[in-house]
């Protein structure tokens, strides 16, 4: 299957599906909230924000810090803007093609989305673009045992969510060091999703 069709599949599929549970997670939330209020950055990318749930969050915690969130799901954004969020700013775009300069922002995170991007070496490369040095990334997404990830991503082309892939540990650790970051912590939240955190060097 071409790129695009996993692209326009995650974009129909949240279209629809943006203002249900489907992939909502507080656990994942509650890791990305704990770090930023340690890291208190001033600019802060939400990739693939889907309705603005996280940065809602975010923005209570921390008032001063400016957030942008960016998602491929129009309705999803529209939604986002609707929540009246006043430090943030919401916009469609897609993450193999971040619509910011160099260097942008002193944090980006990405809560349970990697595993739609079809083309992540090169979604490595644009988060580390727009990422200042120094600035840190915090990933939370699907974690599997090996056996079932391998029969689940078997599946996944022929699914209706844009789903494309759940990597492995080994999987994460290559592409971010091939990108140019530095891993500070990869570990199971629990049975079903992973932290992680890299810092640009
Ligand atoms: C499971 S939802 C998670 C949304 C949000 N982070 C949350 O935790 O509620 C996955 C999100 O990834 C977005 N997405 C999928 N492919 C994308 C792409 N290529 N670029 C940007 N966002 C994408 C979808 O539109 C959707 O909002």
């Amino acid at each position: 299957m071409s790129i695009n069709k996993y692209k326009e599949k995650s974009k129909r599929f949240f279209n629809k599906s943006y203002n249900t549970k489907y992939g909502n997670s507080k656990t994942a939330d509650k890791f990305v909230l704990e770090f930023l209020l340690r890291d208190n950055p001033q600019n802060i990318l939400d990739l693939s924000c889907g309705d603005g749930r996280t940065a809602e969050q975010v923005s209570r915690l921390l008032p001063q810090s400016k957030i942008t969130g960016i998602d491929i799901s129009d309705k999803s954004i529209a939604h986002a803007k609707s929540r009246d969020v006043k430090s943030a700013n919401f916009v469609v775009g897609e993450v193999d093609d971040l619509p910011f300069e160099d260097d942008s922002f002193d944090c980006i995170y990405s809560i349970n989305s990697f595993h739609h991007y079809p083309e992540p070496e090169k979604s490595f490369a644009e988060m580390v673009r727009v990422l200042k040095t120094g600035g840190k990334l915090y990933l939370a997404d699907i974690y599997l045992w090996s056996v079932v990830r391998q029969i689940i991503n078997a599946f996944l082309p022929y699914g209706n969510k844009g789903d494309y892939k759940i990597h492995s540990k080994q999987e994460f650790l290559k592409m971010a060091h091939d990108a140019g970051l530095e891993n500070i912590e990869y570990k199971s939240i629990n049975y079903c999703i992973f932290k992680a955190v890299y810092i640009k060097k």
